[in-house]
C-alpha cells in the first residue's frame, strides 16, 4: 500500500456516508472517476483508473433511490492503480481543501487522462472537421513537477479569522499546510499562519511576473483600520475591499504582470492568466495561429487587460485596427491605459454578444477568450457570418469549447488546429486553443 494509501485508510468516514467498495473505471468530467454499485454509475473522486477502493457516498442512497448516479469520495485504497502517487499535497486528500483533485495521480499520467476526457467530451459534442484522437494535453513549458505555478489563489477565512481555503463541495475552511501548487512569493505570505481581522470574509494573494506582491482582504464591513500588516508580507501591496470598495494600504491596488518587452497593469482581483507561464506561452500560440494581415482588422473579445490585442496589433501593424471588446469596465480602462502606445488598437466596454451583434461590417480575424460558460451558439453564429479568414478560440472549459466548436462547424466552418495545454497541474482543468477557418478555405 502505498503511504497515501495508509494515510486515508486512517480517515474516518466524515460526514457518515454509506461506505462502497468499487472497482475504479474510466475518467469523467470534472475530475471524477467511473465505477458501478448495483448498475448504477458511481461519480468518484479522490482515485485513479484501475484501482479498488472504499468510497464515501455523498449523496443520501434512500433520498437519491431513483437518481441515474450517485457521488462518492474514495476514503481507503484497497489496490492501488498504476497511476497513483504519494500526493503533492496532503491537504487536498479526502475531506480536505478543494482544487487539487489530482494531486494524487503522476503528472504524465494526469495529461494522458485529461487527454481522454478533451477527447470524449470533442466525441459527444459531434465534433467532426478535426481529427480528435491527435488531441493531447502538453505540459506548459518548464514545468516539471508542476508545482508552484498558481500566481493567483482565493483564500477563505472562517468566523475566527483562521486563513486556508474552502474543502471540495464544502463551506468549511480547511487548512492549506504547504499550499505547494501556489507560487512562492504567495506561499512566503505564510497567510496560513496569520489571523485575519474581524470581518475578513476572503484575501485575494497575487504573485505577479513584476513588482511586489499583493495582499487583497475582503469583507463587506471590514474595517481598514483594524489591519495590522504581518512582517511575514514583507513588501507586498496591501489592500482591503468593502462594500464602499477598494481602499489600497500600500500600493495602488494594481499588479504588474510583464510579457517579453510589455508591461499589462492589471487590478489586484482582476482577471489575468493563472500559471505563471500561462500568459506567455498562450500569447505565442495566438501569435502563431491568428495570421492577422498587416493593415487588416482584428477583433480580441473577452480581451481583460490586453493581452491577445497586444499580439493582434502587433500583426495588423500601425495601418490595421483592433478592437479588444471587453465586459468589466475597470479591466477596458486598464487594456486603453497598457496599449496606449498602439494607435491602432481601441477598446470597447460591452458584453461580447451584445457588441458583435450590434457591429456592422466584417473582420478578418478574431482571438476569444470567454470564462468557463464559453461564447455560446447564438455569438458562435454571428462569428460565422462575420469573420473573412481566422477565429483563434482560447478556452479554459473543454465542455462549451466542444459545443462551441460543433455549433460553427455547423455554419461551415473547420477546426484546423487544436492544442490543449496543462496550465492547472494536479487540477483536472484543461487549456485550449482551437484554431478555426471557413470550411472553403
Ligand atoms: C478568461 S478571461 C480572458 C481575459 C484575457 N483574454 C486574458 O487572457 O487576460 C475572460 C474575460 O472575459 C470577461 N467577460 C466575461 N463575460 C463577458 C461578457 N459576456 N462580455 C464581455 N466580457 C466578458 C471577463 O471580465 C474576463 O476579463
Amino acid at each position: 500500500m502505498t503511504p497515501e494509501a495508509e494515510r486515508m485508510t486512517s480517515l474516518p468516514a466524515a460526514g457518515g456516508g454509506r461506505l462502497l467498495t468499487l472497482t475504479v473505471g474510466p475518467p469523467a468530467a470534472g475530475g471524477t472517476f467511473v465505477a458501478r454499485h448495483e448498475g448504477r454509475v458511481v461519480f468518484v473522486r479522490g482515485t485513479a483508473p484501475g484501482e479498488t477502493i472504499t468510497a464515501r457516498l455523498l449523496d443520501d442512497p434512500e433520498e437519491k433511490a431513483n437518481a441515474r448516479f450517485w457521488r462518492a469520495e474514495a476514503v481507503d485504497v484497497l489496490e492501488a492503480g498504476v497511476d497513483r502517487v504519494p500526493s503533492v499535497w496532503e491537504e487536498a486528500a479526502a475531506d480536505g481543501v478543494g482544487g487539487a483533485e489530482w494531486a494524487h495521480i503522476a503528472l504524465p499520467a494526469q495529461r494522458r487522462i485529461a487527454s481522454e476526457v478533451l477527447q470524449e467530451l470533442l466525441r459527444r459534442a459531434g465534433v467532426s472537421s478535426f481529427p480528435i484522437e491527435q488531441v493531447q494535453v502538453e505540459p506548459a513549458s518548464h514545468d516539471v513537477d508542476g508545482l508552484g505555478w498558481r500566481t493567483r489563489v482565493r483564500f477563505a477565512v472562517d468566523a475566527d479569522g483562521r486563513v486556508g481555503m474552502r474543502g471540495w463541495r464544502s463551506h468549511d475552511v480547511r487548512d492549506v499546510g504547504e499550499n505547494p501548487l501556489a507560487a512562492r512569493a504567495i506561499r512566503e505570505l505564510r497567510l496560513g499562519e496569520w489571523t485575519a481581522p474581524e470581518g475578513t470574509e476572503a484575501i485575494d494573494a497575487v504573485a505577479p511576473s513584476a513588482g511586489p506582491a499583493s495582499v487583497v482582504l475582503i469583507g463587506r464591513d471590514l474595517d481598514p483600520e483594524a489591519v495590522v500588516v504581518p512582517e511575514a508580507w514583507g513588501e507586498a501591496d496591501v489592500s482591503v475591499r468593502t462594500s464602499r470598495g477598494l481602499v489600497p494600504l500600500r500600493g495602488d491596488g494594481t499588479v504588474h504582470e510583464r510579457v517579453g518587452e510589455r508591461l499589462f497593469t492589471v487590478a489586484a482581483t482582476g482577471f489575468w492568466q493563472s500559471h505563471r507561464r500561462a500568459a506567455e506561452m498562450l500569447g505565442e500560440v495566438v501569435e502563431s495561429t491568428l495570421g492577422a494581415p498587416r493593415g487588416g482588422s482584428a477583433w480580441d473579445l473577452y480581451g481583460g487587460v490586453g493581452l491577445f490585442a497586444a499580439v493582434a496589433a502587433e500583426q495588423v501593424g500601425p495601418d490595421g485596427t483592433v478592437i479588444t471588446v471587453e465586459g468589466n469596465r475597470r479591466a477596458s480602462q486598464l487594456a486603453g491605459e497598457n496599449l496606449e502606445d498602439l494607435p491602432q488598437v481601441s477598446t470597447a466596454t460591452a458584453d461580447v454578444t451584445d457588441w458583435v451583434k450590434a457591429r456592422r461590417g466584417g473582420v478578418d480575424a478574431v482571438v476569444l477568450d470567454p470564462p468557463r460558460s464559453g461564447a455560446g451558439a447564438e455569438l458562435m453564429e454571428l462569428l460565422a457570418a462575420a469573420v473573412r479568414q481566422r477565429i483563434v478560440y482560447v478556452s479554459c472549459e473543454p465542455s462549451t469549447l466542444a459545443r462551441d466548436l460543433a455549433a460553427i462547424e455547423k455554419k461551415g466552418w473547420r477546426v484546423v488546429d487544436l492544442r490543449a495545454f496543462d496550465l492547472f497541474p494536479h487540477t483536472h482543468h484543461i487549456e485550449s486553443v482551437a484554431l478555426l477557418e471557413p470550411a472553403g478555405a
